[in-house]
């Protein structure tokens, strides 16, 4: 920039600051411009791009957790910090703090310079403000538990087979596999309860659908019934606890008519006919070890919830299924309720701890670790010294 360029420039700029810039109309009118801007903006966003909808109001939805829109996320999470019965310094006092700190700034910082370094005060309540907001803001999204998808299970048929595998894992070891009750054994804290049946007549007729899912979603807390429903605590989902409901209906209810394609059994053996993993023995574990048998569970090691995991888990892995010799695999052992001393010198006691498996059932372990535990149907076939039957099934 030469020198003539630059003094031209100067008088200008000098001549335009003494004029000043009027609040009205130019202010007004870069204000007007740019709310014209956003107002098409959001009409734009509203046409064609619109906000995605919620399920609908669901008064008996209870797992539904009620949260305010983004912008207010930070109000309500600072309600957080402050004990119920002083709500009013988080909703009312401490907001209408910071709102009036924001109206008093301009008195308390005249400073007409426009260099951050001149203007402490406003600069730093403005930072605090802003800070705050962003931080709760970004808590309160990272403390959000994840809205559970109410999804429906599909058919009857398939809900029933997923209520099944659910009650297993979750259900049995306290009120048995069959809902039958009875003393609770090898169970934390429950150790020599008895639990009355819940697959009953009495059970079945006295109880709606809707009563047994509140039960299940949020448990009898006071009886030692843990609640399942996430909105409780637990960690099943609505549809998931529908599923179990379902399950227990058409199951236990001699009512329910049960569709044809909904009966889960285990496949019975016949002479000669050795059973595979994939086809027998994962379905008597899933139905009458998994519960107990499985991650999270603290007082046992050995996992049942895949080949693998029955083959190489435990503390005494090894031991436990050993292929040709049943009468040395402990697993063998503790179904027969011998007492088997483990490698740490623990006892191991009778499997299930609370009374026999089904001998149909000792039985296809027994020959499956015989014949040195094949996995897929077609290593059974092969084992078999005959074919295995098409359709047969055992009591469910
Ligand atoms: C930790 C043990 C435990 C587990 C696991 C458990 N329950 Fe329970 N449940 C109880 C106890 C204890 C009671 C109280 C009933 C009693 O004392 O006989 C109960 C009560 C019930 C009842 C109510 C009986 C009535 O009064 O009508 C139902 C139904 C039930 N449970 C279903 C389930 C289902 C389904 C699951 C799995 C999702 C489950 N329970 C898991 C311990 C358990
Ligand atoms: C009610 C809970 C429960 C059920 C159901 C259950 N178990 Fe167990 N099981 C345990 C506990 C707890 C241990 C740990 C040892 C102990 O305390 O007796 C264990 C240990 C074992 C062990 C020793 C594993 C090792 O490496 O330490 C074997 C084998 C076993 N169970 C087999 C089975 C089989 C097979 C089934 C199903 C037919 C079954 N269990 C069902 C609770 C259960």
């Amino acid at each position: 920039m030469n020198e003539e360029l630059k003094k031209k420039y100067h008088a200008k700029y000098t001549a335009a600051k003494q004029k000043g810039v009027k609040f009205w109309p130019d202010i007004i009118y870069k204000d007007l411009l740019v709310s014209f801007a956003l107002f098409i903006l959001l009409i734009g966003l509203a046409a064609f791009v619109g906000v995605a909808a919620e399920p609908k109001a669901d008064p008996n939805d209870t797992a539904y957790i009620p949260r305010p829109e983004w912008y207010f996320l930070f109000l309500f999470e600072a309600l957080k910090f402050v004990p119920g019965a002083i709500e009013w310094v988080g909703t009312a006092l401490i907001p209408g703090i910071a709102v009036l700190a924001l109206i008093a700034l301009p008195f308390l910082d005249k400073n007409p310079s426009r260099y951050w370094k001149n203007r402490k005060i406003a600069i730093s309540v403005m930072s605090v403000i802003v800070l705050g907001i962003v931080g709760l803001t970004i808590r309160a999204v990272i403390t959000t538990p994840e809205q559970e998808e109410t999804t429906l299970a599909g058919s009857i048929a398939e809900q029933v087979v997923q209520g099944q595998d659910l009650y297993s894992i979750y259900c049995a070891e306290c009120h048995q596999p069959e809902g039958e009750g009875g003393e609770v054994v090898g169970v934390e804290g429950l150790e020599g309860t008895f639990i009355k049946p819940i697959s009953s007549q009495d059970e079945m007729w006295t109880r709606t659908d809707q009563t047994l899912f509140n039960i299940i979603d949020m448990g009898q807390q006071d009886l030692g019934m843990p609640p399942y429903g996430l909105g409780y605590g637990g960690e099943l989902q609505r549809a998931e606890i529908e599923s179990i409901v379902t399950f227990m209906r058409y199951t236990w209810d001699e009512r329910a008519e049960i569709p044809e394609d909904a009966i889960v059994g285990i496949p019975a053996l016949v002479e000669g006919e050795v059973p595979s993993y994939e086809v027998h023995i994962s379905a008597v574990a899933k139905r009458y070890c998994v519960s107990c048998h499985r991650e999270g569970k603290e007082n046992n090691e050995y996992l049942m919830g895949s080949y693998d995991e029955i083959l190489n888990t435990g503390i005494n892995a090894g031991k436990n299924v050993i292929a040709g010799d049943p009468d040395a695999s402990y697993l063998m052992q503790t179904l027969h309720r011998q007492t088997v001393i483990g490698s740490d010198s623990n006892e191991i006691g009778a499997m299930p701890p609370s009374k026999d498996l089904k001998t149909e059932y000792i039985d296809m372990f027994a020959r499956w670790i015989e014949a040195g535990m094949p996995e897929t149907a077609a290593e059974a076939a092969a084992l078999s010294t005959v074919a295995a039957p098409a359709e047969e099934t055992a009591e469910p």
